[in-house]
């Protein structure tokens, strides 16, 4: 297989780092998709609270993951698209006015606006990840999508633009570089997450993606078709496991098993005389807890950072405007009744996470809530590809596109990229 048509998703989670290699297929350029030829998967080490705290570590989770996902696809892409997350991620509005040049609007109009909302004063610390258009105002008329051809003479666009902390993106730069791999991109995980699993008329309608990971939960809203607002919550997974450890007295690894295997995001779905055999530990010997114990205890906090969750989005003025419901994604997503217990805490409807049919082959290895975001990645990475490479891109290489008008697709496409989110 050509190695440009290649492309690679690493999710370099504080609990598990995966790796996904596909194939870029489907109707391209216009609706690209992934053809998944391998998967691997490796515990993390070395991540702190969704951060890299030690480079050599995470190199090592890294290399391990994408050692298997090689061995099943037979090859290995020189680059990957990179997923980051974390609370060092902040997000704002910008707008941007320009004069119109003629008498209609032109694509170059709309790309000097875009650029002027884009030259928000970053300061030294942060680097821009993403920045995209949400709308524009032609002279008073606001909530245009595409304003190409149309007459005015002042055009505003209102931008939405990501940020992430200089320093932890340059450590996971380095992890990935020292695992052999160049860094083609970073991506916003719950955006990437996003790809993978919500449909247009969700994002049409309004729909909340909450990714129940390990250190934190990431929440993205989408409204009226664009990205509106994300937050993270900083709870996630290992603090239900962290629950298990001082509410049932085993260790951290027993906790993890226990709530893997027994878990329940909801009390009212066990039988109350269920009982479950502890591992045998230090003074104690066999023990017994009831089973309800456990569901009561990750109900708890499962139900605090649902709450949190909620009120982050009412603050936001998304509240009871989302009618396409939520999505659950990440590892937390896994546990049985965890969607019950979301439709009780948001009072719309909650379904799990799985891959759009953007995603083909090996599909059964990214089957899982958990997966999303590497899948995700590797969609976003197969909308750049489809493009001829990114601005910027190391190792980028055109993919084999339609051969008359190309760079007329091309551009359209990367108005249409900006618009993925
Ligand atoms: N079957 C399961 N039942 C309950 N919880 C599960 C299950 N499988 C995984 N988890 C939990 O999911 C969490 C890991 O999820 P995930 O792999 O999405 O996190 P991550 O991407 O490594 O972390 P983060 O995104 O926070 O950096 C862990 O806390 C784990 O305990
Ligand atoms: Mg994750």
């Amino acid at each position: 297989m050509k190695h440009e048509r290649l492309v690679a998703g690493l999710d370099i989670g504080s609990a598990r780092t995966t790796a996904l290699i596909a194939e870029v297929v489907g109707e391209l350029p216009k609706r690209p998709g992934i053809r998944v030829l391998g998967v691997g998967q490796a515990p993390t080490t070395g991540m702190k609270k969704g951060i890299v705290a030690n480079i050599d570590e995470t190199a090592r989770s890294i290399q391990r993951a994408l050692a298997d996902a090689q061995r099943m696809a037979g090859a290995l892409p020189e680059s990957a698209f990179v997923g980051i997350a974390g609370e060092h991620v902040q997000a704002m509005t910008s707008k941007g006015i320009v004069a119109v040049a003629g008498d209609e609007i032109s694509r170059a109009d709309v790309e000097r606006v875009n650029a002027v909302a884009r030259a928000h004063a970053i300061p030294q610390d942060r680097e821009l990840l993403h920045a995209i258009p949400q709308e524009y105002t032609v002279d008073r008329t606001g909530g245009i999508q595409d304003p190409i051809g149309m007459t005015g003479m002042r055009l505003e666009t209102e931008m939405y633009l990501v940020t992430i902390g200089a320093q932890p993106a340059t450590n996971l730069r380095k992890s990935v570089e020292r695992a052999g791999l160049k860094v083609r991109e970073l991506v916003l995980e719950p955006l990437a997450s996003a790809l993978a699993v919500l449909s247009e008329d969700e994002k049409d309608m309004g729909v909340a993606l909450v990714e129940l990971g390990a250190a934190a939960t990431d929440v993205a809203v989408f409204h009226e078709g664009k990205i509106r607002h994300l937050a993270t919550v900083p709870f996630g997974g290992a603090h239900v496991t962290n629950d298990l450890v001082h509410g049932v007295g085993v260790t951290q690894s027993d906790a993890e098993s226990l709530k893997e295997h027994y878990g329940m995001a909801l009390e009212t779905m066990v039988d109350p005389t269920e009982v479950i055999e502890l591992p045998p530990s230090g003074a104690h010997a066999e023990r017994q807890i009831p089973r309800e114990l456990l569901a009561h205890i990750i109900h708890q906090r499962l139900d605090e950072i649902f709450d949190l969750v909620q009120r982050g989005i009412e603050g936001a003025g998304y509240g009871g405007r989302l009618s396409g419901g939520f999505v659950l994604t990440g590892g937390g997503a896994v546990m049985p009744g965890v969607a019950d217990l979301a439709a009780d805490v948001f009072g719309v409807s909650v379904r799990l996470g799985t891959p759009r049919d953007l995603v083909g082959g090996l599909r059964e290895t990214v089957d899982s809530p958990r997966e999303m975001t590497a899948a995700g990645l590797a969609l976003y990475g197969a909308s750049r590809l489809a493009l001829g490479g990114a601005a910027g891109a190391a190792a980028g290489k055109r993919i084999a596109l339609p051969a008359p008008g190309v760079d007329k697709w091309a551009q359209r496409l990367k108005l249409w990229l900006q618009d993925f989110f």
